[in-house]
């Protein structure tokens, strides 16, 4: 049974075709990326699978389950965690309090993997993720991080509620590629452990060093899909990234 299945899902905004008839598979313990240019697809697939959107047809098979339509804090619990193309902390809680948050969920409670002070899971979770611990950093509000902390902030987020399956939305967009070279290690480990990533990406380069597969959309629909280096020699995603350096 695949893990993650999406058959034929389908979503329209008034007479935007927004995600056309899109199917894809995702193995247990690889990396997905979805690339494709603006206004593809890609965050209403993100939204069609953690459940932000309803789809008007199509499957979300998880684990031979179909969650498509159920509420999102209900795919959550299941253990599918997403993070925010615009990032969403608790403004003014101190980052490592962003933490405590999820900490308290009833994935987590269910789980029973975290054990301790909820605070202090917090900052270590914090703390391998690149918050200095002994700094001041993971106690400023949420408000005055820097982006590159706040998109790991959404980061530790998905990690705290101990999510199987991660969706990434645009994590490296606006970070340095010093960032980035650091994340994507921390990405790497991710699915060591066992976690399986989906990665909506416009930094290619990064995205196809540690994806084992990419799908390609172009105005909702499934262009393309295959290896990152299949991808890459594909007349027809270098035509939809036109001007884009693969
Ligand atoms: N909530 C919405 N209401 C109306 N149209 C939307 C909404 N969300 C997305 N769209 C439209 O759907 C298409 C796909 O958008 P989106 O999934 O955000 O693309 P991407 O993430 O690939 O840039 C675009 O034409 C966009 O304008
Ligand atoms: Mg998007």
């Amino acid at each position: 049974m695949e893990y993650l299945k999406i058959e034929n899902l389908r979503k329209t905004f008034g007479g935007v075709v927004a995600v056309d008839n899109v199917s894809f598979d995702v193995e247990q313990g690889t990396l997905l990326g979805i690339i494709g240019p603006n206004g593809s697809g890609k965050t209403t697939t993100v939204n069609l699978i953690t459940g932000f959107l309803k789809p008007d047809s199509g499957k979300v098979l998880f684990k031979g389950r179909d969650i498509a339509g159920l509420r999102a804090s209900k795919i959550t619990n299941l253990g599918i965690g997403r993070t925010f193309q615009m990032v969403k902390p608790f403004y003014r809680l101190p980052a490592f309090k962003n933490l405590v948050v999820p900490l308290f969920s009833p994935r987590v409670k269910r789980m029973g993997g975290h054990y301790g002070e909820k605070d202090t899971l917090a900052l270590d979770i914090l703390e391998d993720i690149g918050f200095e611990r002994d700094s001041a950093v993971p106690y400023k509000p949420a408000s005055i991080l820097p982006h590159g902390y706040l998109k790991r902030l959404e980061m530790a987020r998905v990690i705290a509620l101990q999510s199987e399956l991660i969706v990434f939305d645009e994590l490296y967009s606006g970070l340095t590629l010093a960032e980035v070279a650091s994340i994507s290690p921390m990405i790497e480990k991710l699915i060591e452990t066992g976690k399986t990533i989906i990665m909506v990406e416009h930094r290619l380069k990064e995205l196809f060093k540690i994806a084992h597969k990419i799908v390609v959309l172009d105005q909702g629909k499934k262009i393309a899909e295959g290896s990152p280096r299949e991808i890459m020699k594909q007349p027809s995603v270098k035509k939809a990234y036109l001007g884009v350096e693969l």
